[in-house]
């Protein structure tokens, strides 16, 4: 159990969104992942001419986490918004489908945090398995 509080994690996510390579859609994301040593990756989405290629924030956080041999999480918080949109009027950005599924991998769905932010104090908090339940999973390879 890390001490940093969903506040500041909040706030990595916001500095995670400015590196946000979104050309295409505009839509700009940012994630901070925290794991259980108590460190934060942060991930922005990164979009391609070619379309599919494109990486989320989420997806971004956890690669970078996974590739530097991190393997226990915690919680992560996400932000996404354009640019040109006001405070009041923004929307919580809830991970898409293959996030969540990328994310039961690695994480147990019951423990794993997801804060949703349109604001520094303003989230929402879900267990991954609220987001995804009844989930295929490594559990049902074994
Ligand atoms: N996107 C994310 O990075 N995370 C989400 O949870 C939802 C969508 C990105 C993908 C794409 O670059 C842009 O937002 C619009 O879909």
């Amino acid at each position: 159990m890390v001490l940093l509080t969903n506040e500041n994690l909040v706030k990595e996510a916001y500095k995670a969104r400015e590196f946000a390579y979104s050309p295409y859609s505009k839509f700009k994301v940012g994630a901070a992942l925290l794991t259980k040593d108590g460190k934060v990756y942060r991930g922005c989405n990164i979009e391609n001419a070619a379309y599919t290629p494109t990486n989320c924030g989420e997806r971004t956080a956890f690669f970078k986490a996974i590739s530097e041999g991190k393997k226990e999480f915690e919680k992560i918080a996400i932000v996404g918004h354009f640019d040109n949109v006001k405070e009041e009027d923004r929307d919580y950005c809830a991970p898409c489908g293959v996030c969540r599924q990328v994310m039961v991998e690695f994480c147990l769905a019951k423990e794993f945090e997801v804060i949703i932010a349109k604001g520094e104090d303003d989230y929402k908090i879900y267990t991954l398995e609220e987001l995804l339940p009844l989930s295929f999973s490594n559990e049902n390879l074994s």
